[in-house]
């Protein structure tokens, strides 16, 4: 068989048409009234005791966020009225070795961040100053600023947190490093963070998602007047293909967050990996040599795939010089096209399934869609990805339909680290 034809029948199965999109989103609300009925389900749908800001909160709150790959410290100044200062911040990288060996370690490395940033700054240096805790992981909340680590997700896996209190693992860490005015007011996942940021601008705003290395997103519900944290990456009623079979075969976490390894940053490399390798078992697909780059697990990632999504070029070229700076300097143009098609694959069906989620719980709270929406959306996929904010909104016309167009897909840039921000206003003035 050639190529294109074997393509053509793997691509039937990454086709989301609205009739599947509409049984998907009809057993996302089966498993989120499941859910919010503590009954067994793959959607969490934690409790965050957070509700929506009134946008009135005021003064200098410092914000800090785990859960990507780097971790963050921000200082926002909220000025009430909507308004806010443009954040300072600083950027930490995260190693393997943080993340994956002992809780202490990581909270160490945590609190020595967070030393450095506040020596750094003098609105912060030896001052009291209150914090506010991005920590973007399934968490049952007991409060505002406690909560308890359900699992781990996005590869991280350090030992001695899950079943434990976040908060009260960040303040020991805080008080071995000497940070005595060092305050934890509120505790708040990713998703809650952005949708809050939303909200202090947008009052139509009334979802949040995350788009980027993990995949999440939570709402206010009327009835528990709170924010629901659905952690909708650990979904798990759709179908599946064999490549995204392998990708949890080969995870850290098999069996858990399916939805989130067709979707986000961290896994997209490795469906088209999975993709890749199969062609060239097949010899359909570079004949000469396999690269190296798709040997190792996670070298190939979500960035080259929007690199090579980005290359209008008639022959191809970026692309074929990302091939011959991974060691293949001998590609053909229909070694280039197909591995063009096939991230285009991937990352169309990461849209479409973004969509019809974002469309589930849309229509979990607002079923005719009556009411204007704005969708605060924060993460590299959505921000960063070639084409991926229209891919997004096309698909909600294809899905959707006419009433889809009170639906706004608003990048909410830093929503997490403001957002955490303005709950820790928020926490402060409770
Ligand atoms: C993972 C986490 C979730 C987070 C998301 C985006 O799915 O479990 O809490 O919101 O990644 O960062």
């Amino acid at each position: 068989m050639d190529p294109y034809t074997y393509l053509k029948r793997i691509e039937h199965e990454f086709r989301i048409a609205p009739g599947a999109a509409q049984a998907l989103i009809k057993s996302f609300h089966g498993e989120m009234r499941k859910g919010l009925a503590r009954r067994k389900s793959s959607l969490k749908m934690l409790p965050t005791y957070v509700g929506r800001p009134s946008g009135n909160e005021r003064g200098t709150y410092m914000a800090i966020d785990l859960g990507g790959s780097n971790f963050r410290v921000l200082l926002v100044t909220l000025k009430g009225g909507g308004a806010m200062s443009r954040p300072v911040s600083a950027k930490y990288r995260l190693d393997k070795k943080h993340i994956t060996s002992t809780g202490q370690r990581l909270f160490d490395f945590i609190a020595r961040a967070i030393k450095d940033f506040t020596c750094r700054h003098k609105e912060v240096a030896d001052k009291h100053v209150e914090v506010g805790f991005t920590f973007s992981f399934p968490v049952k909340q007991r409060g505002i600023a406690s909560g308890v680590l359900k699992s781990w997700t996005k590869g991280f896996s350090a030992r001695g947190v899950i079943g434990k209190d976040v908060v009260a693992l960040l303040k020991e860490a805080l008080s071995r490093a000497g940070l005595d005015d060092v305050t934890v007011t509120a505790l708040a996942n990713d998703t809650v963070g952005t949708m809050v940021a939303g909200s202090y601008r947008d009052t139509d705003c009334d979802v949040g998602v995350i788009l980027g290395t993990g995949t999440n997103a939570c709402y206010p519900d009327a009835n528990k007047d709170m924010i629901i944290n659905t952690e909708w990456g650990n979904f798990n009623k759709l179908r599946t293909t064999r490549f995204d079979n392998e990708v949890d075969r080969s995870s850290r976490n098999p069996g858990q967050q399916i939805f989130e390894k067709m979707i986000s940053g961290m896994y997209l490399g490795q469906v088209c990996r999975f993709i890749v390798l199969d062609l060239i078992g097949r010899g359909l697909l570079f004949p000469e040599k396999r690269p190296a780059i798709f040997s190792r697990p996670y070298m190939f990632t979500a960035e080259h795939m929007s690199l090579i999504e980005e290359d209008r070029s008639p022959s191809l070229g970026r692309v074929k010089e990302f091939l011959s700076s991974n060691g293949l300097a001998k590609n053909t143009y229909d070694d280039r096209a197909l591995l063009r098609q096939i991230c285009r694959m991937i990352s169309g069906r990461a849209a479409r399934l973004s969509v019809a989620g974002v469309l589930a719980v849309i229509t979990f709270m607002d079923p005719a869609l009556r009411r204007r929406h704005t969708v605060a959306i924060d993460g590299t996929v959505f921000e960063k990805y070639y084409g991926f904010k229209n891919m997004m909104r096309q698909s909600l016309k294809y899905l959707g339909g006419i009433r889809a167009r009170r639906i706004k897909l608003a990048l909410t840039k830093d929503g997490s680290g403001a957002g955490a921000a303005i709950i820790a206003a928020c926490a402060d003035s409770a």
